[in-house]
């Protein structure tokens, strides 16, 4: 029999607050059999979506390689993919409808091939049963709080060949120790927690991802040691709202305590991401602005400069407040670079209401933003205004707003030309075997034809030339020539 376990939107969006996660060690132990599974076989992971689908995917990888599988870059060899998936906007599942769709070509071919989906689709109770019902080259499912029952469910799949849907909605728990194959070997994503409670009206997220849960700082702070002592150069610590780490936790440990102990094991560069700009309290702005090794860069989703909008976007906070943050941070922190998120056509969202978001962006001058057409979420609040502006109205607000993020981007990218910056070093482009990429501590990527540098070094480079999306720059060594060249 097809075993099927489907999730539940009522128990999505239920909360406890008293509730504290289980923490799970040691949650993928494979049984012989599994682990020869694989052997001889080839995986491949697709990840859509954010940074923590990014170090989901990971982890998927990780257990496939534990299971014996090889990766392989090609589709046609593959003998399982995965589709790591992200429900934030229509467009996003319907790029990965699209692709199972196309795989239907490659499973005609070799029908022994497993197609998987995981991640924030099949959260959904309504894309969980649409899945099931309409695509039935999907042989595996499972969602964002069971990824550690991948081996059994997969075992299941290969030994009867039939389908193993397995997603809950639960509050969720806390997996330590699961395997992992990291995208890079100098910079790693190092997750702090997972879930949100923040409940913006537009958003999916708190009910794909569960109840906030957030790692014990001992746990954080062992793998980011471990990290260091592997070589890493950089961690970025991943949530869906950093700021309010530790809250439903009693380890009295707030996100500013946590980013002064990761910042004290030494490792070259910290970042995190996303903030929110409520609870972003002074302590941490402080922590930031002191510690060399936590870099200058904050992403400070705006989503709306109008507080009608923001207050039905259950934002909770005004445009004032954001104001005086976003003043706070660029006062205290030296070179600080500040990213944003904006949503336009929240529903009625009036041409006045625009305004104020694009008087906004004319205050902040953003060094980098992403801006999104909103799209309704079943199940969200948002979704069930009805919606007086039409798609094509909120296109075109969508196209100014970037013609004017456009214009900051390039200003604020201009500044750096003629400066000497620092560069972890990424690797090569993928045009010119001259040229090597990497990012400088304020995020910014510069592109640079090279002498000596290596992949995962921090190297100096001096930009020639600011863009909209990036710098182009030559690498210098200041200190060792003469400062002319500096
Ligand atoms: N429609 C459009 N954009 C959205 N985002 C989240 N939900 C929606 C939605 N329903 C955007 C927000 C968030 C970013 C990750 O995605 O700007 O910060
Ligand atoms: Fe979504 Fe808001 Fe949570 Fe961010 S803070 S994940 S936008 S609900």
């Amino acid at each position: 029999m097809n075993e099927y376990r489907l999730p539940n939107a009522k128990q999505a969006r239920f909360r406890n607050k008293t509730y504290q996660a289980p923490i799970i060690y040691d949650a993928v132990k494979l049984t012989d059999s599994q682990k020869k599974l694989g052997v001889n076989l080839n995986y491949h992971v697709i990840t859509y979506g954010c940074q923590a689908n990014v170090r989901d995917g990971e982890v998927i990888s990780g257990i496939l390689e534990q299971m014996g599988y090889t990766f392989s870059d090609a589709l046609s060899k593959a003998d399982i993919i995965i589709l790591n998936t992200c429900a934030i906007r229509e467009n996003a599942e319907k790029r990965v409808l699209g692709v199972i769709g196309s795989l239907q070509s490659y499973k005609r071919k070799k029908p022994e091939m497993v197609v998987g989906i995981c991640g924030c689709m099949p959260q959904q109770e309504q894309m969980a049963q649409n899945i099931v019902a309409k695509y039935p080259i999907v042989e595996l499912m499972f969602g964002t709080h069971n990824i550690s029952s991948l081996p059994t469910l997969l075992e299941n799949v290969l030994t009867t060949r039939k389908r193993n849907i397995e997603v809950f909605s639960a509050l969720g728990s806390i997996y330590e120790d699961l395997p992992s194959v990291r995208q890079f070997r100098h910079k790693a994503f190092v997750n702090i927690m997972d879930g949100c409670d923040k409940f913006c009206s537009y958003c999916i997220v708190p009910y794909t991802r569960g109840q906030q849960r957030s790692r014990r700082w001992e746990d954080i702070l062992k793998e980011v040691k471990r990290l260091k002592e592997e070589g890493y150069q950089e961690i970025t610590l991943l949530g869906q709202n950093v700021n309010a780490y530790g809250k439903d936790l009693d380890q009295g440990c707030t996100f500013a305590d946590l980013l002064e102990k990761v910042s004290d094991t030494g490792i070259r560069r910290i970042r995190f991401t996303t903030s929110h700009p409520w609870d972003f309290d002074d302590r941490m702005i402080d922590i930031i602005a002191q510690r060399d090794n936590i870099m200058p860069f904050i992403h400070l989703p705006l989503q709306s400069g109008n507080d009608e909008i923001l207050k039905l976007m259950n934002r909770r906070y005004t445009s004032k407040q954001y104001k005086e943050l976003f003043d706070r941070i660029k006062e205290k922190i030296k070179d600080v670079a500040i990213s944003t998120d904006i949503i336009v056509g929240f529903p009625n969202e009036t041409e006045e209401q625009f305004s104020d978001t694009l008087k906004m962006v004319e205050y902040c001058q953003y060094d980098n933003a992403y801006s999104f057409v909103f799209s309704a979420r079943e199940g969200t609040p948002a979704a069930r205004i009805e919606d007086s502006v039409s798609l094509e109205e909120k296109k075109r607000r969508l196209q100014r707003l970037n013609e004017r993020l456009g214009y900051y981007s390039k200003l604020n990218n201009k500044k750096w030309e003629g400066q000497v910056v620092e560069v972890l070093v990424d690797g090569f482009s993928k045009t010119n075997p001259e040229i090597m990429s990497g990012y400088t501590p304020q995020q910014k990527l510069v592109n640079f034809s090279y002498d000596n540098a290596q992949i995962g070094a921090i190297i100096y480079v001096k930009i020639t030339q600011g863009m909209k999306n990036s710098l182009n720059g030559v690498q210098v060594h200041p200190g060792k020539e003469n400062h002319e060249q500096y």
